[in-house]
């Protein structure tokens, strides 16, 4: 570890002694799973709903809070929820994927314990198992500041989730039974924005009702299963204060790209003609451009939106380099405060040195006549028994090998099938470049962390691009996104021990593999560094039946 590091993690610890004496509250919610009807494109389907709601409840809740969610699974599959982004600090065990945790077996229940440690801003819940969040199972989990925390704007007059992405007419099971026969799912419908899809002339229920005058906070979240979405405001500016966490240099946009699995916050104010105006979302980088539209209603309002809607940002070659150019202006407010009182700035990431650097390329392959995609030439798959679990009891090698994943794709495209697992050194201060050959956009979301989006570029990657790195203001965030032939270049200290999911956060990829889990094992095996296996905690797999071990003391 650096000194710089060290430096960082002393002011850490002295902070944390200073700060948690009284127990932080608790919030208690009580969830039930279950397939009803839904009809997000106007065709009735089978979803997934929770308290018979798509999307599902909000979590409302302040940084440090304690979340416990008793989750009832009346599907006739497992079922697992994600608290996508939420670090879960020393406690991958409540992180919900199938490499850390039993599935939640149909007609039980489970209860969730966790804490939204240290963090603010807007996050997503979402199933990890099967093909579930085509289905839905998803919603907001948003973190407001603490209350004497200062907030870099004014508090909104509401504060509104859009949950919105691309959505396919046929439900999981039957999307699910197209990837196991080795075939894709193809292409989405249509666009979702909070369950509906609204057009031209029939945009629906209003998203919101405007005050004049008034500013309103839109969080929004792409859920989609694979493609960037760009949205827009007619008539109206957004100014963006928040991404995944961290609160930005408030700049002001026409229109946004989100790519899959990101969220960020936007204020609007209800400064235009009191009349009916779009919500727009519609597709990006795909072929073929679809649209949906949802109304804003000013309170005040007569009159219908106008038909001509703002246009969508370039679509030719222009495409991407308007889109890096967009990237390229998010920047992290140095001196605005996020969870902690300290500004976001007082965190030197650019001065700490990188102690590894892991090159991921993501691959599609026909295997056996099957579709499958890679990381470095190895397809993930989970095994019964969760990682995590046969790390902890010891029993790893009967279950999964390491380091399968090298730090660099190989040269070799032969694609191994298998459960992946990548050994990473606690602390280490490492560099991650996201390398993509294919021509789609692709989305790398990493469970336990949040890390420094640094560069985006066209090309390949080679180490003289450091020198073109923010290393000063780079938004701390916890998905990427990486463009046609380019690469994505993000930094992080692993000081988050735990079994963490690194994933395309495009459904259908990680369903077919491109996935691995990054292991964290903390050498002292100490409770400071992670917390005990639950003692509520289901076992399965080759650890059935096997006491619950205190390990960490
Ligand atoms: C980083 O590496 C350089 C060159 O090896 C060294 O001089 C410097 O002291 C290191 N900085 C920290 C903070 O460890
Ligand atoms: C959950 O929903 C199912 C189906 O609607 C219902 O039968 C069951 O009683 C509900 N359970 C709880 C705990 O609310
Ligand atoms: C959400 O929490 C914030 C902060 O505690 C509070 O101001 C707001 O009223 C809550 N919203 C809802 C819908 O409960
Ligand atoms: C299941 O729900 C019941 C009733 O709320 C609760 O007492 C029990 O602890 C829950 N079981 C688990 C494993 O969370
Ligand atoms: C950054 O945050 C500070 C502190 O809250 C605020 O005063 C300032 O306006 C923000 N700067 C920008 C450029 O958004
Ligand atoms: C809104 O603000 C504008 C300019 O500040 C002002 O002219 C107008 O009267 C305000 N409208 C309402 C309804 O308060
Ligand atoms: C993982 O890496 C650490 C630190 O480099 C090393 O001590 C440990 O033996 C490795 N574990 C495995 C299973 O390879």
């Amino acid at each position: 570890m650096g000194s710089c590091s060290r430096l960082i993690f002393a002011a850490f610890s002295l902070w944390l002694a200073v700060v948690a004496t009284a127990e932080d509250p608790y919030l208690f919610f009580e969830w039930n799973v279950t397939y009803g009807t839904i009809s997000p494109l106007g065709t009735p389907q089978q979803g997934i709903l929770i308290n018979g709601d798509f999307p599902g409840p909000e979590i409302n809740c302040t940084s440090n809070n304690n979340i416990v969610v008793n989750i009832f699974n009346n599907l006739d599959e497992p079922f697992l929820l994600t608290w996508a982004g939420i670090q879960n600090r020393k406690n991958s065990w409540q992180d919900g994927t199938p490499g850390t945790m039993c599935p939640i077996p149909p007609g039980q229940n489970y209860t969730y314990k966790f804490q939204v440690k240290d963090q603010i801003g807007s996050y997503i819940y979402f199933p990890t198992t099967s093909l579930h969040r085509a289905s839905g199972g998803m919603g907001m989990l948003k973190v407001h500041s603490r209350e004497l925390i200062p907030v870099p704007f004014d508090k909104p007059t509401a504060d509104v989730a859009i949950l919105l992405g691309d959505w396919y007419n046929k439900d999981h099971k039957t999307l699910k039974r197209i990837l196991d026969s080795g075939r894709s799912i193809g292409k989405p419908d249509g666009i979702q924005i909070n369950g509906n899809s609204g057009r031209i002339g029939d945009p629906g229920e209003p998203l919101i009702s405007m005050v004049p005058n008034k500013t309103y906070r839109l969080r929004v979240c792409n859920v989609g299963m694979r493609l960037s979405v760009n949205f827009r405001v007619q008539g109206h500016t957004m100014k963006l204060v928040e991404m995944e966490g961290s609160h930005t240099v408030q700049n002001t946009y026409d229109s946004m790209d989100i790519h899959v699995g990101q969220c960020m916050s936007v204020l609007v104010t209800a400064n235009r003609e009191p009349k009916d105006y779009y919500f727009v979302a519609s597709t990006r980088f795909f072929k073929q451009t679809l649209t949906s539209v949802a109304a804003i209603r000013y309170s005040t309002g007569k009159g219908f939106a106008s038909p001509d809607l703002p246009p969508p940002p370039p679509e030719n070659n222009n495409a991407v380099p308007w889109s890096i150019s967009q990237f390229r202006s998010f920047r992290w407010n140095l001196t605005a405060s996020a969870a902690r009182p300290n500004p976001q700035g007082s965190y030197h990431y650019g001065k700490i040195n990188i102690t590894r650097t892991i090159k991921l390329a993501n691959s599609r392959q026909v295997i056996d006549r099957k579709l499958r995609y890679a990381i470095n030439g190895v397809s993930h798959m989970d095994p019964e028994t969760p990682l995590k679990l046969a790390e902890y009891y010891g029993m790893a090698d009967r279950v999964f090998q390491y380091d399968l994943v090298k730090d660099e794709p190989p040269q070799d495209v032969k694609v191994v099938v298998a459960p992946s697992v990548k050994n990473g050194t606690f602390r280490n201060f490492v560099e991650i470049i996201f390398e993509n050959q294919e021509n789609t956009v692709q989305t790398w979301h990493l469970d336990g962390y949040s890390f420094f989006a640094v560069a985006i570029e066209e090309g390949k990657w080679g180490p003289e691009k450091r020198s073109n790195y923010n290393l000063e203001d780079a938004v701390s965030r916890h998905t990427v996104q990486v463009y046609p032939n380019s690469w994505a270049a993000v930094m992080l200290t692993l000081d988050n021990a735990g079994m963490w999911n690194l994933r395309s956060d495009m459904r259908e990829r990680a369903y077919l593999g491109q996935q691995l889990y990054l292991s964290i094992v903390s050498p002292e095996h100490s409770l400071r560094d992670e917390y005990n296996l639950p003692p509520t905690q289901v076992l399965c797999g080759i650890v059935k039946g096997k006491p619950n071990l205190a390990l960490y003391t």
